[in-house]
């Protein structure tokens, strides 16, 4: 009997060496004479293991990791075929790992534990469940699950999912499109990614599902170019979709139609911007649009759009399946259902922590991080991205939560969390936000274009000031352009990069020379 072995084909897992540590195994199970099926997986998410390889025993399965190819031959000689323990690597059942046992997977479940590729596969693991019965829906009461779901959506803004899609769904148009935004550009994210990589026909699901809500018929992913394994995942398996007619002009014989293509963006980080990404998409320049009017209302070639992330997408199959109060039981407030956590930066355990929302920043960073990779003080935590705040230790227990993230003038965001030790330079961090929102800024409105620039200024006099008054001079002016930045901007982009500037400044004044 063969002997099946996983090795992840997640990016995160190839980058440290995975597609050698597979090689290594098909060579030595052919020398030992021992049958071995290779199975490539989506990562489970422990980054910190990766190349994670596991064993199917009779018991479930059995990890090892970190695996490097020269690990291989020892591996086998302590018994890895039989999923035997004898081995520094071996970790034990990878399901009773406390990392994922504590998790609450949902968007997630899947990841790491099917073959990415394979429909089957994905059928067996409850794949299609919601697509069956949004067939058996009208639109308006797929809308209405997803409304009574309470899911916002994951890109950033927090936006009711339902409403959008009510709105798509009530605009009379011969054509109407979903635009599934998988730019993420956010630093320490890669949600969509594990995603695309690790389960991709749920996020074709998702999409077919919102094309039967709202009235869509064509729907494009915007994948970063950064991303080919992602692409090449989803190409494929839109490609084994529309066999299976999941795609194309009669899903699953309902007599509807939803088609579904890719889209490469060419590396800018506001053409994650909804608008921006819609510009890109129809082969111009990503400048951000003006709205009104929505997207919604007039999107992609003008007519209504419902642009959603990955993620938000990809939560969809099992609302439909489960029903909407399923998902809504889990989170808190106004805050349902669960997050995708990715947790990056200076940390011991860094990964993917799929929770419902209310976890706190303290327990993410120690119980499930370990603290610091470099074992000093954790400093900083910027949650949310290049524009998110940095969150000091006095707000790190407050629950995951967009109203009370809100509430102290941070952001959830995208869940991506990038920590920095004590030898973080906050005024330097404040600096490079500026410096970022001037190279990426698309240039429409000047608060950002020309604001960005002279932050960069006023930041670089107020660390070069030779007393505090000179400090106070330009501290006074950063917080001034700030103000400007933050009323006066047409979007996010020059509307939040003050969030870390002024967190760095706020919570962290002695980097700047100022007393706190
Ligand atoms: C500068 C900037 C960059 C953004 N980048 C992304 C991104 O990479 N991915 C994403 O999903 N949303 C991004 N957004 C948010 C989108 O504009 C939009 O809110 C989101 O795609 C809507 O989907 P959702 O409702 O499912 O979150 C960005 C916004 C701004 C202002
Ligand atoms: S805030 Fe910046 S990115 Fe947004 S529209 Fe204005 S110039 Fe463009």
């Amino acid at each position: 009997m063969s002997v099946v072995i996983y090795v992840p084909r997640d990016a995160a897992a190839l980058a440290v060496g995975a597609d050698a540590v597979a090689a290594a195994i098909e060579r030595e199970a052919a020398a030992r004479g021992v049958a071995v099926t290779l199975k490539r997986n989506g990562s489970r998410g422990m980054l910190w293991l990766e190349p994670l390889v596991e064993v199917e025993t009779a018991a479930g399965r059995v990890a090892y990791g970190p695996v490097r190819a020269e690990d291989v031959a020892a591996l086998f000689d302590a018994g890895l075929a039989a999923g035997a323990g004898a081995h520094a690597l071996h970790l034990g059942p990878t399901d009773a790992l406390p990392w994922l046992a504590r998790q609450q997977r949902l968007t997630f479940a899947r990841v790491g534990i099917t073959d990415p590729l394979s429909l089957d596969d994905y059928r067996a693991h409850g794949g299609g469940a919601g697509l069956a019965r949004a067939l058996a829906l009208a639109p308006a009461e797929i809308v209405q699950q997803v409304l009574d779901s309470g899911l916002r959506g994951r890109g950033g803004a927090a936006f009711p999912t339902g409403i959008k899609w009510r709105t798509v769904h009530d605009a009379p148009a011969a054509q109407k499109y979903i635009v599934c935004n998988a730019d993420e550009g956010d630093s320490g994210s890669f949600s969509d990614r594990m995603v695309m990589e690790g389960d991709p026909f749920m996020l074709i699901e998702g999409m077919v599902i919102a094309g039967l809500a709202t009235g869509a018929t064509r729907g494009y992913v915007y994948v970063r170019s950064e991303y080919p394994h992602a692409i090449a995942a989803l190409e494929a398996a839109i490609a084994t979709a529309r066999e299976a007619g999941w795609l194309g002009p009669d899903i699953g014989g309902s007599g509807r139609a939803f088609e579904l293509a890719v889209r490469k963006g060419a590396g800018s980080y506001v053409c994650g911007e909804e608008t921006a990404l819609l510009e890109s998409l129809e082969g111009r320049r990503g400048i951000v649009r003006a709205k009104p009017p929505l997207p919604a209302l007039e999107g992609l070639f003008g007519e209504p759009t419902v642009v959603n992330n990955v993620i938000t997408l990809a939560a969809v199959p099992l609302i439909l399946a489960r029903g909407a109060a399923f998902y809504a039981g889990y989170g808190q407030g106004r805050s349902r259902g669960t997050l995708p956590i990715q947790l990056a930066g200076n940390i011991r355990r860094g990964g993917l922590i799929e929770l419902a929302f209310g976890v706190t920043l303290r327990e993410l960073l120690f119980d499930w991080g370990g603290g610091s990779a470099s074992g000093r003080p954790i400093k900083a935590v910027q949650v949310g991205g290049p524009l998110g705040a940095y969150v000091p230790e006095s707000q790190w227990d407050l629950p995951l939560d967009y109203e009370a993230y809100a509430g102290v003038g941070a952001v959830l965001g995208h869940g991506g969390i990038v920590v920095h030790d004590d030898r973080a330079d906050m005024a330097r961090l404040a600096r490079y936000a500026m410096e970022f929102c001037a190279l990426e800024s698309c240039g429409k409105c000047t608060p950002c274009r020309i604001g960005s620039t002279r932050g960069v200024e006023v930041i670089d006099r107020l660390r070069g000031a030779a007393d505090a008054g000179a400090r106070g001079k330009q501290e006074a002016l950063l917080r001034d352009l700030c103000a400007t930045m933050v009323d006066g901007s047409l979007c996010a982009m020059g509307g939040m990069t003050p969030f870390p500037v002024l967190s760095a400044l706020d919570h962290y004044p002695n980097d700047f020379g100022l007393s706190a």
